[in-house]
C-alpha cells in the first residue's frame, strides 16, 4: 500500500491512473479504522481496480467545544488495517497541506444541513461537505463509498454530488454493529463504565420500532414514546433528537405509510454523543 501525504502527488498519481484506464475507488475516512470502515473499503474494491483509502480529520467539521483535539488517531493500526481490507494507496494529509494559507471557500449544503445533526453541530455539514469536494478533486475518484451510519451526512454529499455535477458515483454501504447491536463507530472509545452497556439502548430502541413497524403501527407519535422510554432506560444525559424522515428527502415524517421512512437519532452518555439510524419498512 502506497502512502500520499502531498496534495500534488495525489492528483498526479490518480490523473495516471485514469490514463491507465484504471477505475478508482475512494473510502474517505478520519482514521481510527474498525470494521465499519473496513466493510467500505472492500466495498470499494468490489467496485473499482484501485482503492484509496483517506484519512484526515479533518478540522472545519467539528464546532470549538467539540473533540477534534482528542479525536482517537492510531496511525500504525490504521495502516494495518487498511492494507488487510483492500486499500492500495493511503492519503493522509496534514492539515495545513489540505486548508493552505488563505483558504476561505464555504460549500453551503443548504436547508439540509440546519437540522438533527445540523441543528446540534452547526457549520458541521458545510465542514464535510468542502473536505469531500476536495477529496473528490484530489482522489479523481470514479466511485465513492460512504456509510449509511451517518445518513444525513450520506445525504448531503449525495445532494452535493447532483447539485454540482460531481462526476462520482457514490454508494452508501449498510451499518456495521457490534454483535451486542451498538453501531461501530471510532468515538465508542469514548465510552466509560457502564456506558457501553448502557448504550445498547440506541439500537434496542430501533429494532423495537422496526419490530413495531412490521406488526402494522403506523403512528409515529405512539412508537416514539415507547423509543423514548427505551432510550430512558439506558440513563442518558441528553436525548439530543429522534426524529421519523423519508429516506429520500429528509423531511418529517408524520406517519409510517411509505416504505421509506428513516428514524435517527443522537444521543449523550456523559461526554459522549452517539448517532444511529435505521430504515424501516412496512412489509
Ligand atoms: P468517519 O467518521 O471516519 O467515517 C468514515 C466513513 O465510515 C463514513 O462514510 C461513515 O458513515 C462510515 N462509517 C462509520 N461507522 C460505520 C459503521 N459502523 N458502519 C458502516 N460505515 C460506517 O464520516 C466521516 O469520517 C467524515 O465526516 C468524512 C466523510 C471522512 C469527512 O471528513
Amino acid at each position: 500500500m502506497e502512502i500520499v501525504k502531498v496534495v500534488a502527488d495525489m492528483q498526479r498519481r490518480g490523473e495516471t491512473l485514469r490514463n491507465q484506464g484504471s477505475r478508482i475507488g475512494l473510502v474517505p475516512t478520519m482514521g481510527y479504522l474498525h470494521e465499519g470502515h473496513a466493510s467500505l473499503i472492500r466495498k470499494a474494491k468490489e467496485l473499482s481496480d484501485v482503492v484509496v483509502t483517506s484519512i484526515f480529520v479533518n478540522p472545519t467539521q467539528f464546532g470549538p467545544d467539540e473533540d477534534f483535539e482528542r479525536y482517537p488517531r492510531d496511525f500504525e493500526r490504521d495502516k494495518a488495517i487498511a492494507a488487510k481490507s483492500g486499500a492500495d494507496i493511503l492519503f493522509c494529509p496534514e492539515p495545513a497541506e489540505m486548508y493552505q494559507e488563505g483558504y476561505r471557500t464555504v460549500v453551503e449544503p443548504g436547508a439540509v444541513s440546519t437540522i438533527l445533526e445540523g441543528n446540534i453541530r452547526p457549520n458541521h455539514f458545510r465542514g464535510v461537505a468542502a473536505v469531500v469536494a476536495k477529496l473528490f478533486n484530489i482522489t479523481k475518484p470514479h466511485v465513492a463509498v460512504f456509510g449509511q451510519k451517518d445518513a444525513q451526512q450520506a445525504f448531503i454529499i449525495q445532494q452535493m454530488v447532483r447539485d454540482l455535477n460531481f462526476d462520482v458515483l457514490v454508494v452508501v454501504a449498510p451499518i456495521v454493529r457490534e454483535q451486542d447491536g451498538l453501531a461501530m463507530s471510532s468515538r465508542n472509545v469514548y465510552l466509560k463504565g457502564d456506558e457501553r452497556k448502557n448504550a445498547l439502548v440506541l439500537s434496542r430502541s430501533l429494532v423495537h420500532a422496526g419490530e413495531r413497524v412490521k406488526t402494522g403501527e403506523t403512528s409515529v407519535k405512539k412508537i416514539k414514546e415507547e423509543m423514548l422510554k427505551i432510550l430512558s432506560g439506558g440513563n442518558p444525559t441528553s436525548i439530543d433528537y429522534i426524529a421519523f424522515v423519508h429516506l429520500k428527502t429528509f423531511e418529517e415524517a408524520q406517519t409510517i405509510e411509505s416504505p421509506d421512512v428513516l428514524i435517527v437519532l443522537a444521543v449523550r452518555f456523559g461526554t459522549t454523543r452517539l448517532i444511529d439510524n435505521a430504515i424501516v419498512s412496512v412489509n
